[in-house]
């Protein structure tokens, strides 16, 4: 597509913000793009919803709402817009479907997956309830909506917390993430029966690292994704949501901070927080990498990588999230 007078006019606010960041031969590559979904978008009211860890030229250049994915659901349940571009991974478009089942719901790439949601199937929960009789199942919200739908209650890592705590029992089944298992287990008094599932990016971090950096850079603030292995963490000065972390940052205005988490968030914050210094670990995620500019112009023009699930799942699924929605209200 043809970089013209008009898209380098018409995208110049864009590029404004994004130029410490977008060097200026590849904005040539972008703005077309940027510049027709845009227009697309409006055309047929659709909105774009983008994950924090989306590069870039998606979360500054066409995302109208762009967030942790608790409130990627939460946006989903409520928007007047008769199309969402899920731009992140396949359980974050399942769960905006759950919400918004009358929507049509587009994926820029379908093979935009999570190693922690296909770590576990709906015949492994079924097998664990079994094992476990009467004990609740709190669900990641990384996991498939055949997960969700054999589950009590939905939760993330902005109110894992809060929800395991909400449900005042002595024992829960948690999943499918073993190190935010640990992590809910060492904040509250409930035991936890977790599963081996992992994020193939933040099990990476390892805390000698942490404490590395921390030397070489007296002062500096690191922030973790309670993803990351339980040493990191608690090498770590917080840990939050990927929202969490961004309110950090927005609110403390570290001089120098680590955010221990996928890469792309880092370029994003600190395109919005100028005065803070960013050590950068680079640890992408290759799924969330998927989603590009070409892909999300291809599926809005052609309304194609629809979301099609049956109606006893997204009834089954979708309770599992409104009681976490009630639950953190
Ligand atoms: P958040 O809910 O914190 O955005 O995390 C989602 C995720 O996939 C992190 O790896
Ligand atoms: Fe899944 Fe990890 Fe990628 Fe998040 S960063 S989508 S948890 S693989």
């Amino acid at each position: 597509m043809e970089f013209t007078a008009e898209i380098k006019k018409a995208t110049s606010s864009i590029y404004e913000k994004v130029q410490k960041k977008i060097p200026e031969i590849e904005w040539a590559t972008h703005a077309p793009y940027i510049y027709k979904i845009n227009k697309l978008k409006k055309e047929k009211n659709a909105v774009i919803l983008a994950h924090n860890y989306q590069t870039p030229e998606i979360y500054h250049g066409i995302s109208d709402f762009s967030a942790d994915s608790l409130a990627l659901a939460v946006e989903a349940a409520k928007t007047k817009a008769d199309i969402i571009v899920m731009c992140g991974v396949h359980f974050m478009a399942e769960t905006a479907k759950l919400m918004s089942p009358e929507k049509k719901v587009l994926l820029p790439d379908m093979k935009a997956g999570c190693s922690l949601s296909s770590s576990i199937t709906g015949d492994d929960v079924r097998k664990l309830k079994k094992q476990y009789p009467g004990v609740p199942v709190v669900s990641y919200v990384n996991t498939s909506a055949e997960v969700k739908a054999e589950t009590d209650v939905c939760c993330t890592s902005a109110n894992a917390v809060k929800i395991v705590e909400s449900l005042k029992v002595k024992k829960v089944i948690f999943l499918p993430d073993d190190f935010l298992a640990k992590y809910v287990a060492s904040q509250t008094n409930t035991e936890i029966i977790s599963w081996k599932g992992t994020c193939e990016v933040h099990e990476q971090f390892k805390d000698e690292e942490i404490n590395e950096i921390r030397k070489a850079n007296p002062g500096i603030k690191i922030i973790a994704h309670p993803e990351c292995p339980p040493d990191v963490i608690q090498a770590s000065d917080f840990a939050g949501s990927t929202s969490g972390m961004i309110k950090y940052v927005r609110d403390n205005q570290p001089e120098k901070v680590m955010m221990v988490t996928e890469c792309s968030m880092s370029d994003n914050v600190q395109i919005d927080n100028p005065n803070v210094e960013f050590i950068r670990p680079c640890n992408l995620c290759p799924h969330m990498k998927r989603i590009t500019l070409p892909k999300i112009l291809n599926c809005l023009e052609n309304e194609s990588n629809e979301l099609v699930m049956d109606d006893q799942t997204i009834a089954k699924a979708r309770k599992s999230v409104e009681r976490m929605a009630e639950i953190g209200r």
